[in-house]
């Protein structure tokens, strides 16, 4: 993620804990880049980061794709598990107190989630099953008022891949208002 990008992120997720009280909820964690600045924008204002993630790595991250990292790959198991760095992550920037880590899948935690949200992040896979799923489990929990971030949204095909472009159409149609555009940050509010 771009400085820009975090930078405007981190200050919605400031603005919409300050103002609703409520848990922020990322879905993507990997190695924890954004969840740092959900979490000390939620220590700030005195609620929970919470992140999702099933630590495995998304289509792209796999071996022979693009962001395929080896040195994320258990040695044991032989697959992606993104948990151990996360956590480091997490220790060296002090914020472990204020975040939540929910592993599995994000859909499966979705439909056992009770608690209002005040900001829902989506940041996980990138295909229409992943992106979809992440707005149809996870919107239904966000506060009146709360708002809805997603990332890598391209209009242009050519800059990268539509799923999170859907999305964010879809919840335009669906009564979302957009407050800002950061890169392909897109911030909405839930009417
Ligand atoms: C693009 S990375 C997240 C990057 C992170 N937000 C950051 O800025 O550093 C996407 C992550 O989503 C996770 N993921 C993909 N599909 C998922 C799903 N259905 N449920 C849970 N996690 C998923 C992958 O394991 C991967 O770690």
């Amino acid at each position: 993620m771009p400085v820009d990008e975090g930078l405007a992120l981190y200050g919605v997720a400031a603005e919409a804990a300050a103002r609703t009280g409520l848990p922020l909820l990322e879905v993507g964690t990997y190695c924890g880049r954004s969840t740092i600045l959900l979490a000390d924008a939620a220590r700030r204002a005195g609620v929970v980061a919470l992140t999702v993630d099933h630590h495995r790595g998304s289509e792209e991250q796999q071996p022979g794709w693009e962001y395929h990292d080896t040195s994320l790959v258990d040695p044991e198991v032989g697959r992606m598990d993104t948990l151990p760095r996360f956590r480091r992550t997490l220790h060296a920037a002090g914020l472990e107190d204020h975040v939540i880590a929910l592993v599995g899948r994000s859909p499966q935690v979705a439909a056992v989630w009770g608690t209002p949200l005040g900001l829902v992040f989506i940041d996980g896979g990138h295909t229409d099953e992943h992106a979809t799923g992440d707005y149809e489990g996870w919107t239904p929990h966000l506060a009146p008022g709360g708002l809805l971030v997603v990332h890598d949204v391209f209009p242009d095909p050519a800059d990268g891949g539509q799923a999170p472009y859907r999305v964010y159409l879809r919840a335009l149609a669906e009564g979302f208002v957009e407050v800002s555009v950061t890169g392909s940050l897109r911030v909405l509010r839930r009417g």
